[in-house]
């Protein structure tokens, strides 16, 4: 970086500070992009900018609105932005979460757009353009990495006032084919507010594939196909992609002593479920992650294996996620039901075949449980990358488990060896159930540290070293 000024904006924050009777905790959201970007601010110091979230977030910042950030470690700051109730009913829960979420993510939920949600949208990507530019005040030639669908217009408003910054926006989720993309009343808008950046990444070459291709059918520019690349006037912008990762390093695979982890048993008994083995799942609790599609899968399993019956349970960890839509209300009633009808139906005196965790688990929460599962199974109907799969592979010390991995997440892309399955196919879902639960340890011991050594080489650090190099070498 030389001395230059690093700033990440995104929407979500990385730690939240809420009250809890008398005390105040700071918590960390579960976020994919924020899992990835912490662990890079940490190593490298600089300044998020972020929308406070927690109730007592206020109440933990300075007069700049500024923290020093992990707690007792400050390692960075954290400056939060203020967005009113109203804004975040537009900007967040309307235009990002109801019109670009389900525009993205092919899962089947109609995108609505609202012509007031677009005007919050624009107006909240203003306020954090000005928080940008007045911190970049005085800098030279700094580097902002946006986050994600919430900040599309933000890399042209801070282009167009400081030509000399270095801009990125990383879009964590997919990128649809142009006729899906083109429902979107604010389609020009959109490319063009991405396009004011040095720099436009995605997970795979095929999300840019698709990004470029609605470009060309959308705007007047050009696109370089030869190097992924948009020319509007003189301006031009970089398509790369850059599939993110964990911070899961050597040092960490070598500091490893293979501390005896909780048994299954154990971790079952908690919850009053006695049980040989489990396999284990860990989502915010989305349309897009497949949950009802997994349930159907045990169940199907069950039925075709019932010598597991009383002797094998899925974990399914689920933190409830934007639940003032009713789409995501609505989900998180269709999975408690699902479990709910399946458990009814098969459990048995002190078993049951599905146990729904549904709250908010931390990191050191959800570790005894990737760590005792026979297997993890991600489901996503559709993902930009999902770093659950690559967790779950990091804390795998003995080289044993299985994942069972959805074809339809960017992951797959990257992790050989996982069981690809189609989350859409129950069958094809349960044999994969079946497989994982039987097979030969020496298989499993192959497979999975061939899977550590990846995500250890193409770890988080990699992934912003290669940004930041594409970042420096555009204008440079
Ligand atoms: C996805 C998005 C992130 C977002 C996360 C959690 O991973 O790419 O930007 O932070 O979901 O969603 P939330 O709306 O709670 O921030």
């Amino acid at each position: 970086l030389r001395n230059r000024k690093l700033i990440v904006v995104s929407n979500r924050e990385p730690y939240m500070h809420i009250r809890q009777g008398k005390e105040i905790k700071c918590i960390m959201p579960a976020s994919g992009m924020v899992t990835a970007l912490e662990p890079i601010l940490k190593a490298c110091g600089g300044l998020w900018i972020a929308s406070g979230s927690g109730d007592a977030d206020r109440e933990t910042v300075d007069a700049h609105d500024k923290v020093l950030v992990p707690p007792g470690e400050g390692k960075y700051t954290l400056r939060r932005i203020w967005i009113t109730k109203e804004q975040e009913q537009h900007f967040y829960y309307g235009f990002s979460n109801e019109g670009l979420w389900p525009l993205c993510h092919i899962a089947h939920t109609r995108p609505v757009f609202r012509k007031e949600d677009w005007e919050h949208y624009c107006a909240v990507n203003e306020q954090y353009a000005a928080a940008v530019l007045e911190e970049i005040e005085g800098e030279v030639e700094p580097f902002i990495l946006v986050q994600d669908y919430h900040f599309a217009l933000l890399p042209r408003l801070i282009k167009e006032r400081r030509p000399d910054a270095r801009v990125a926006i990383f879009w964590h989720i997919p990128w649809p084919n142009p006729e899906s993309f083109g429902i979107c009343p604010w389609e020009k808008e959109l490319l063009l507010g991405m396009l004011g950046a040095d720099l436009v990444g995605f997970h795979t070459q095929y999300h840019c594939n698709n990004f470029l291709e609605t470009v060309n059918g959308s705007l007047e520019s050009r696109v370089i196909w030869e190097h992924f690349a948009v020319k509007i006037g003189s301006r031009l912008t970089q398509v790369k992609p850059f599939p993110i990762s964990i911070a899961f390093t050597l040092k960490d695979l070598e500091a490893e002593s293979g501390p005896a982890r909780t048994e299954a048993t154990e971790l079952l008994r908690q919850y009053g479920i006695s049980a040989e083995s489990f396999g284990i799942g860990v989502d915010r609790i989305d349309y897009t992650k497949g949950l009802t599609e997994k349930f159907l899968a045990v169940e199907r399993f069950f039925a075709q294996h019932p010598e597991y019956i009383g002797r094998f349970t899925f974990v399914q960890i689920g933190a409830p996620s934007r639940s003032l839509l009713k789409s995501y209300s609505d989900t998180i009633s269709a999975v408690d039901a699902e479990a709910e009808r399946i458990n009814f139906k098969l459990k048995t005196k002190g078993w049951q075949p599905i146990l729904l965790l549904k709250k908010h688990h931390s990191h050191e929460e959800i570790l005894p449980f990737y760590q005792a599962a026979k297997f993890c199974l991600v489901t996503s109907l559709h993902d930009g990358m999902n770093l659950v799969a690559k967790e779950f592979i990091a804390t795998r010390q003995h080289n044993d488990g299985v994942l069972i991995l959805s074809q339809f997440a960017g992951a797959a892309h990257d992790l050989h060896g996982a069981l690809i399955v189609n989350p859409y196919d129950t069958e094809g879902s349960a044999a994969a159930i079946y497989e994982a639960l039987e097979m030969p340890e020496a298989r499993q011991q192959q497979t999975m540290s061939g899977l550590r050594r990846t995500v250890m080489r193409k770890n988080v650090y990699a992934w912003a070293a290669d940004i930041l190099k594409s970042m420096a070498a555009i204008n440079g």
